[in-house]
């Protein structure tokens, strides 16, 4: 529609004497989505998010915390203990949108957003929708502390 109804979107219609050129309305999107995909990054991490995950900053659990054969989840990593002694960490960001995992329960760190599961062994898929195993960080133990971080 370019009448006189001043529509400038309409094809053909002139340029707005006061707005801006398509050329920065172009250049404005395309700030606005570099802008955003952080934030849009954020979104991703949805309900029950902590943070980003295998790029998060280390951060140390009490060991008492995590149970052999189970976990404990914080600040943007899963701990797990599959054997006595041996301890893993992982992004508690979920590989389907990115929901941060919020549970461990039977040898599964489970995502509760879709309700995809993940063993708490090597991180894998143990049920989906999520197709990706959760990536593995460093656990490292130091004491009655494990401190878990980016590989
Ligand atoms: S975001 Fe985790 S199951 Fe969908």
């Amino acid at each position: 529609m370019n009448d006189s109804t001043g529509c400038a979107t309409c094809p053909g219609a002139p340029a707005p004497a006061t707005g801006p050129t398509r050329r920065q309305v172009v250049t404005g999107a395309g700030a606005a989505v570099a802008f955003g995909a952080p934030t849009l990054a954020g979104c991703a991490g949805g309900k029950g998010s902590t943070s980003d995950g295998a790029d998060a900053p280390g951060v140390e659990f009490p060991a008492s915390d995590v149970p052999v054969g189970g976990g404990a989840i914080k600040q943007g990593w899963v701990v797990t203990q599959p054997t006595e002694g041996t301890y893993k960490a992982f992004s508690s960001k979920c590989t389907h949108q990115g929901c941060g995992v919020s549970q461990i329960k039977d040898g599964a760190i489970i995502c509760t957003c879709h309700g995809s599961e993940f063993s708490v062994e090597d991180g894998s898929v143990l049920a989906g929708p999520a197709q990706d195993a959760l990536p593995e960080g460093k656990a490292e133990v130091s004491g009655d502390t494990v401190k878990a971080g980016p590989a």
